[in-house]
């Protein structure tokens, strides 16, 4: 049987079409980490798309309209989502003009006059109510903004959305962009014939949509380690008082079946034994390393302690494929940041073929200077994850195929 990842890398790319004269939509994703003064703190899924954009005014398009989310937002309009803030970033990486439009019926209408290296960038899709529920009418409406829809949204092509999967329906000509294809392929070296045992190493903060893949993801890995927040729930499934720590209390049923699963395959989990904690996130005091059974009252663990870190390192040294997914900890707050810096040296010094996914883990390899060292670096998190489960990404689905 052909699997997901041979399937998804049949689609057509962009170099398959006649893109002449042609509107374009590219759905990318933007959704980069910023700071207070929406400042990007790592520009990497911007210039991942540059090579699409590019390739698209190489071949004279009619014109670009890019399409991205940033952030979750829920009702409506929120500032501190507003994609102007990357309109001045995107234009000195592609050192092009690029014209910020903050509603679709102005795209609309100005994208229709072609010329030449005409490039707009539609505020946050998620702004408009149509986009996560995938509305059939709001899905026509963005197929009316182009003639060939490009999806290089790598990191979103695990979600329904009509940007990112309705849209398809309604335009001629669907294909995927360069960085869809680059991501499949690596996925494809890492997935389809690994070198065995795989560890997967999990954290981060977004844990109600990373765990309950993880009972589907035990068939294909060995071994599973988790940190970070995502940790802190499991650790209340086994008993432990994680006081002040971030619990997401109604995951913690699925924890349990989680941790079942793992036993029940033959996989051997690792969850932190000491933590750093503090008494406050904003403005610590008192920071302190503790066992997770001696966490004080009212104190938020926010990384993971020494005695982790070499419970973890020597199961990475024994493992031949890792796939890393989420920080170990706040690790944009210079004090909680090492046990996560740590772990991106002791990877990238591994043997082992290493590939990072999620916007969050990427940033944070970067900052502690191990990019380089790591055999892929995937601009996908929660799609990464879902690759992994053996699923077909929505993203790639109803794209033309060779
Ligand atoms: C990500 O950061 O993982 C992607 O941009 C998808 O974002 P989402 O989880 O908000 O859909």
């Amino acid at each position: 049987m052909i699997s997901n990842i041979l399937m998804m890398s049949g689609v057509k790319s962009l170099k398959d079409v006649d893109l002449t004269g042609k509107r374009v939509l590219i759905r990318v994703d933007f959704n980069v980490p910023m700071d207070g003064h929406f400042n990007i703190s790592d520009d990497s899924r911007i210039r991942a798309a540059l090579p699409t954009i590019n390739y698209c005014i190489d071949h004279k398009v009619c014109s670009i309209s890019l399409v991205s989310h940033l952030g979750q937002p829920k009702k409506g309009y929120e500032e501190r989502y507003s994609l102007r803030h990357v309109q001045k970033r995107l234009e000195r990486l592609l050192d092009k003009k690029v014209e910020f439009i903050d509603n679709i019926e102005t795209l609309k209408s100005e994208n229709s006059h072609c010329s030449v290296e005409r490039i707009f960038l539609l505020e946050n899709i998620r702004f408009y109510e149509g986009e996560k529920k995938n509305d059939p009418q709001f899905c026509k409406q963005l197929a009316e903004l182009c003639d060939v829809y490009i999806n290089d949204a790598f990191g979103t092509s695990h979600r329904k959305d009509a940007s990112t999967y309705g849209i398809a329906d309604y335009v001629p000509i669907k294909v995927a962009g360069f960085l869809m294809m680059k991501e499949i392929e690596a996925f494809t070296k890492a997935l389809e014939k690994p070198i065995r045992p795989i560890a997967l190493v999990v954290g981060g903060s977004k844990i109600s949509s990373k765990i309950t893949l993880l009972s589907s993801v035990m068939p294909k890995i060995d071994k599973l380690i988790i940190g970070g927040a995502m940790s802190n729930t499991f650790l209340k499934a086994l008993g432990y008082d994680m006081q002040g720590s971030l619990v997401e209390d109604d995951f913690v049923e699925i924890a349990k079946e989680v941790l079942k699963e793992a036993s029940s395959k033959g996989v051997k989990v690792y969850l932190p034994v000491d933590v750093v904690s503090t008494d406050s996130i904003e403005a610590p005091v008192d920071v302190r390393v503790t066992p997770v059974q001696d966490i004080l009252e009212g104190f938020h663990a926010v990384d993971i302690g020494p005695a982790t870190l070499k419970l973890f390192s020597e199961a990475i040294e024994l493992s031949n494929t890792i796939i890393w997914n989420g920080p170990m900890g706040i690790y944009e707050i210079s004090q909680f940041s090492k046990g996560t810096f740590k772990l991106a040296s002791i990877i990238a010094e591994s043997y082992a073929f290493s590939i990072v996914g999620g916007g969050d883990t990427a940033d944070a390899v970067e900052k502690a200077g191990e990019k380089e060292k790591f055999s892929f670096i995937s601009t996908g998190g929660g799609a990464s994850l879902e690759l992994l489960e053996g699923k077909i990404l929505p993203g790639f689905e109803k794209l033309d195929r060779k």
